[in-house]
């Protein structure tokens, strides 16, 4: 591979499209030159949630026009991108052949080689591509719609789990509990902003697994104390739960996150103690929520521990973090891109499996 090279990074995994362009040069950390998403929410909301054949013909609608406008916005043609990079998962199947097929595709024809990248590991190196990039080692906090884990990183393929949910992951427990309250679809967002009105004291939510010996998370049974709580108010007050006043769900969404968010805090908080380290780093759709920031931000703050998080619109999915990982992968040499155009994807792929 060349010293300097250009890197498109496709995301179809599930119902966001994204494309993105990064440059390597040397060992300099890879510059995002241009990238570009379409959100499917508008889509899905009709249905409370994705739609998986919706979701892979709407990713086929939009993934060359999104390949187009990056390679514009670039100042870049077709012939300029030296390595195609796509999502083989984990993911929804068919969502994840359109972004390989695709990948596949264009490096066939341009003559390029393709590299297969795990979603999860786009997520926990998105933060690189933030105004104050992390350094390793560091604790990652990996809380997406599917995901809550805590790894440590040494470096890029180099992640060792230190605990994981046993159940429900945290923007499960987000959207579940936001599906219970009526607010749609997608709940983390929904749910957060209702909270700003609400009071997190007003109702005692459990928090699983707060003060288990080890750092793994249940977020199973607060759904199911969210539901029991919405239903007793409801019958109190002789309505539907959607039905309840604002007041009141805003307590109860603010209830739910507090939940959620302080055993987030204080399991990230042992893991830094479990590993020694004073470098943490928040990554998936979860980083995105504002509670969750503020609460990580004074907790590490009284500790000395610098918090990374990636950019606000790059917290949910997008192919800049596809593009990165890639690129992250082929400068530290651990992976080759290759001229194998079998666009096979991994639906279900434990991280695990790319560990070095
Ligand atoms: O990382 P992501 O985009 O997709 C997966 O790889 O799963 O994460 C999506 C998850 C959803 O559960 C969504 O509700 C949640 O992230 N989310 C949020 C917020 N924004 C997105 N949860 C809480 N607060 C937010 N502001
Ligand atoms: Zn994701």
């Amino acid at each position: 591979m060349a010293k300097d090279y250009c890197v498109l990074g496709i995301e179809s995994s599930c119902d966001e499209t994204g494309v993105a362009l990064v440059r390597v040069s040397g060992q300099r950390l890879p510059e995002l030159l241009a990238h570009a998403l379409y959100s499917q929410i508008d889509m899905h909301q009709a249905y409370g949630g994705v739609v998986p054949e919706l979701a892979s013909r709407d990713h086929i609608r939009r993934v060359l026009p999104l390949t187009r406008e990056v390679l514009e916005a670039a100042g870049k043609t077709l012939q300029e991108v030296d390595v195609v990079a796509f999502t083989r998962g984990p993911g929804l199947a068919g969502a994840l052949l359109v972004g390989s097929g695709v990948a596949c595709a264009l490096g066939a024809s341009l003559g390029k080689p393709v590299l297969g990248v795990h979603h999860l590991e786009g997520h926990l190196l998105s933060p690189f591509l933030s105004a104050d990039p992390p350094e390793f080692p560091f604790v990652a906090l990996l809380v997406s719609g599917g995901h809550t884990q805590l790894m440590r990183v040494d470096g890029v393929g180099r992640y060792q789990m230190l605990g994981e949910t046993i159940d429900d992951a945290a923007g499960e427990a987000f959207d579940k509990s936001a599906k219970l309250l009526g607010l749609g679809y997608p709940g983390g967002p929904a749910l957060s902003k209702l909270a700003e009105i609400g009071d997190p004291l007003a109702y005692k939510l459990p928090r699983p697994l707060l003060h288990s010996d080890n750092l793994d998370f249940s977020f199973a049974g607060l759904k199911t104390a969210v539901m029991v709580q919405a239903k007793k108010l409801a019958t109190a007050q002789a309505c539907a739960v959607e039905a309840l006043p604002t007041a009141v769900l805003a307590d109860l969404a603010a209830s739910t996150q507090a939940a959620i968010v302080e055993v987030l805090v204080k399991k990230s908080l042992a893991a830094l103690k479990a590993a020694g380290l004073k470098r943490l780093v928040v990554a998936g759709g979860v980083g995105a929520n504002r509670s969750l920031r503020e609460q990580l931000d004074r907790a590490c703050g009284q500790r000395g521990v610098r918090v990374h998080y990636p950019e606000l619109h790059l917290c949910t999915d997008n192919g800049a973090m596809i593009a990165m990982a890639a690129a992250m992968r082929l400068q530290s040499g651990i992976q080759a891109a290759n001229e194998v155009y079998a666009f096979d994807v991994k639906p279900r792929w434990p991280l695990d499996e790319i560990l070095l």
